[in-house]
């Protein structure tokens, strides 16, 4: 699920296509792609993959239950194992059917710098204002919250002295391009129960 550039999904397909990447990824397919909004770049990367691709916009629904509600409608008859967020902003409230079958991808070092409105380079000028001398991204389950739950991978990167929230960006960019298709082939390999050893 994506809301903006879809570069998270791109890397993914290209995992998927390219074994011989960094972090490739077998044993997984993305059967679906479900973007909040009608104009998500995301789209368009989806389609060149031949990914179908369903647009359920947040701004058409005055609640977030409602919008929870279109969301799960799409997702009930696809039969996923999983779902990924890949830079989704919006909140979905997960139904008991999805409950701990849902992963982000954060680019910070959760818990620190996450929640409504920690996203993009917000992220990256808030860990430079806070003079911390490292950051990274976080695979976390979603729940309700935003940038919330189980942590399930981290990946460090350092902060340099001469960084703007840009080349930050770009280093912790890197560090995801690796992370999430590791934490994915997991759950490829061993199957989504190996995801309950994050929650208690
Ligand atoms: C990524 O940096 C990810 O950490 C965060 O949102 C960004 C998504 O970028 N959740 P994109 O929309 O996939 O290009």
């Amino acid at each position: 699920m994506l809301s903006g550039g879809g570069s998270t999904l791109l890397n993914l397909c290209r995992a998927i296509r390219d074994p011989e990447r960094a972090a490739p990824l077998s044993g997984v397919e993305i059967a679906h792609v479900i973007s909040s909004r009608a104009d998500a770049r995301g789209i368009g990367i989806a389609r060149d993959a031949d990914l179908p691709v369903s647009v359920v916009p947040r701004r058409e629904f005055n609640d977030g239950a409602a919008f929870s509600a279109a969301i799960t409608a799409v997702l009930e008859p696809l039969d996923v194992d999983l779902v990924v967020l890949a830079g989704f902003l919006s909140l979905w409230r997960i139904p008991a059917r999805f409950r701990w079958r849902v992963l982000n991808i954060h680019p910070a070092l959760l818990p620190k710098f996450g929640g409504r409105g920690m996203f993009g380079l917000h992220v990256h000028r808030a860990v430079l204002a806070a003079g911390e001398r490292e950051s990274g991204c976080t695979v976390h389950l979603a729940d309700d919250e935003y940038d919330h739950g189980p942590i399930v991978a981290q990946e460090r990167v350092p902060v340099l002295a001469d960084d703007t929230p840009e080349s930050l960006a770009a280093r912790v960019q890197e560090a995801e391009r690796v992370l999430y298709p590791r934490v994915l082939q997991q759950v490829a390999d061993h199957g989504v129960g190996w995801l309950d050893q994050f929650h208690f």
